[in-house]
């Protein structure tokens, strides 16, 4: 087994198809048998600058289901938010804690953080990425299809973290990406480049169009996220205004393929990005991925901080 001892996971462009797969059969296992003693005396420290139900749970249930301990940090509340030095945070954290997971407001933070922390950080989330999720995002399909090569993901909306992180996941398992959004909300043109290189290498495909009911033609997977993400408040009515022919609804599943399986981060707002009838209908899957959050994070924890022999 190829080892990631030690590594951070700021960004799935850091790792390779064999690292994920690796991941991925890990993270079944840790569904099939979810208490073992790999992280027994292990400690991850939880910085969180924005809310959080999902991953702040699921890092801490994982923690304890393998032996370990998980800190619950607000920002607001540690000396980083009166103005005590990343830098500093990093070193000092470094000495009590064995891995570090970070959700933050802007990706050069967490590089900072990671840079001076001698210990793993984890990204629970920043401006650009959410890796994370994605690697839920990908376990779920997998469960759902049973293959990731060659099926086809289409996320429709705002091109945010989440799918920034979905682009790039899928393409390195050599699935069909498309992204639809609308002018202005497209994901990032540098991301979009970087996720094309890696389809490249890995078989996949990554598309980025204006017109949702032409990408979710042949669709196995239809997702989408928020239209306003943590700290974007202020531009919410523009939002809701520039993404309204972007809900997915009913009308839009049609044009996928029959067994189409729906998915989402969450949390969501119904009648904006999805209808109710959608995500409560018979092919959403969202509690599934959600609870594939634990499992998934149990293997990246496993992998970077466990103890091999316990
Ligand atoms: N999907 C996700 O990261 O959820 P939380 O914001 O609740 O952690
Ligand atoms: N794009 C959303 C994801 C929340 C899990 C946000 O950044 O707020």
């Amino acid at each position: 087994n190829h080892t990631l001892k030690g590594k951070d996971v700021l960004t799935w462009l850091d790792f390779t198809q064999t690292d994920v797969s690796q991941l991925l059969a890990q993270a079944q296992d840790l569904k099939e048998n979810p208490h073992n003693s790999m992280l027994s005396g292990k400690t991850l420290g939880m910085i969180f600058e924005k809310s959080s139900t999902r991953t702040r749970v699921s890092f801490e249930v994982g923690m304890v289901q393998m032996g370990g301990h998980a800190l619950y940090l607000n920002s607001r509340d540690i000396q980083i938010g009166r103005g005590e030095t990343i830098a500093d945070t990093a070193q000092v954290l470094s000495g009590y804690v064995d891995a570090i997971m970070y959700r933050t407001t802007s990706h050069e933070k967490l590089a900072e953080l990671a840079e001076h922390a001698s210990i793993p950080v984890i990204n629970g989330l920043c401006d650009i990425y959410h890796p994370c999720q994605a690697l839920a995002d990908v376990f779920t399909i997998l469960e759902l299809k049973g293959r990731l090569c060659g099926v086809k993901v289409v996320y429709i909306g705002d091109g945010n973290n989440v799918a920034h992180s979905l682009m790039i996941l899928s393409a390195m398992m050599g699935m069909e990406v498309v992204v639809a959004s609308p002018k202005g909300y497209e994901p990032d043109p540098a991301i979009v480049k970087k996720a094309e290189e890696v389809a490249k290498e890995n078989s996949g495909s990554v598309k980025v169009e204006n017109d949702p009911a032409k990408a979710v033609h042949g669709a196995d997977v239809i997702y989408t996220d928020v239209w306003t993400s943590m700290g974007q408040e202020a531009e919410a009515e523009e939002r809701l205004k520039a993404l309204a022919d972007y809900q997915v609804n009913d009308d839009l599943l049609k044009i996928a393929k029959d067994d189409v399986h729906f998915l989402h981060c969450l949390p969501a707002h119904r009648e904006e990005e999805v209808t109710a009838s959608v995500i409560d209908g018979a092919h959403s899957a969202v509690f599934q991925q959600a609870e594939n959050r634990l499992h998934v994070q149990k293997a990246i924890l496993q992998s970077v901080i466990g103890n091999p022999n316990s």
